[in-house]
């Protein structure tokens, strides 16, 4: 599914719609696509939408979590990963056989394994200065 043009707005009302639609789910999603194109600000509302209030910049922050609903959202964030290593010593390999949780990656494409393991990839394409690109892929 292709979503063309969005402004500002219009990508956090995407990403606050998906969050109602998967709050139940035990979903894994991959957000890809380049610096500022608008990954952790889709976070931001899709935690909204689970009603949790402060999302991180998880920029310094590899992995957050927070709780809602007695379930979990995961906010992991790979730019500064460059080793699988790194991934094992973070639990990720648990975290994806877990349960009651939902799994946010951005720049989920640093690692073949870690793309094969969403469920649903979201690539963000920087079409002007307010205007993205959202292209969603079901896996
Ligand atoms: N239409 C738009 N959709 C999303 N963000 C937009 C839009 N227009 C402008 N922006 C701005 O672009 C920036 C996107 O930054 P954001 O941190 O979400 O990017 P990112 O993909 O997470 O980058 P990084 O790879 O550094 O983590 C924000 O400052 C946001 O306000
Ligand atoms: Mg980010």
């Amino acid at each position: 599914m292709l979503y063309q043009n969005l402004s500002l707005s219009e990508l956090q009302a995407l990403a606050f719609k998906l969050g109602l639609n998967y709050q139940k789910r035990d979903i894994v999603i991959g957000l890809v696509g380049n610096l500022g194109s608008g990954k952790t600000t889709f976070a931001k509302s899709f935690a909204k939408a689970l009603k949790i209030k402060k999302l991180k910049s998880p920029s310094f922050t590899i992995l957050s979590v927070y709780g809602f609903q007695n379930r979990q959202l995961f906010h992991l964030d790979f730019y500064r990963l460059n080793h699988l290593s790194e991934l094992e010593e973070l639990g990720v390999k648990e975290l994806l056989a877990g349960k009651n949780r939902i799994i946010l990656i951005e720049w989920a494409d640093k690692f073949p394994k870690i793309l094969k393991a969403c469920d649903l990839i979201l690539k963000f394409k920087i079409i002007s200065n307010n205007r993205r690109n959202v292209t969603s892929y079901n896996t």
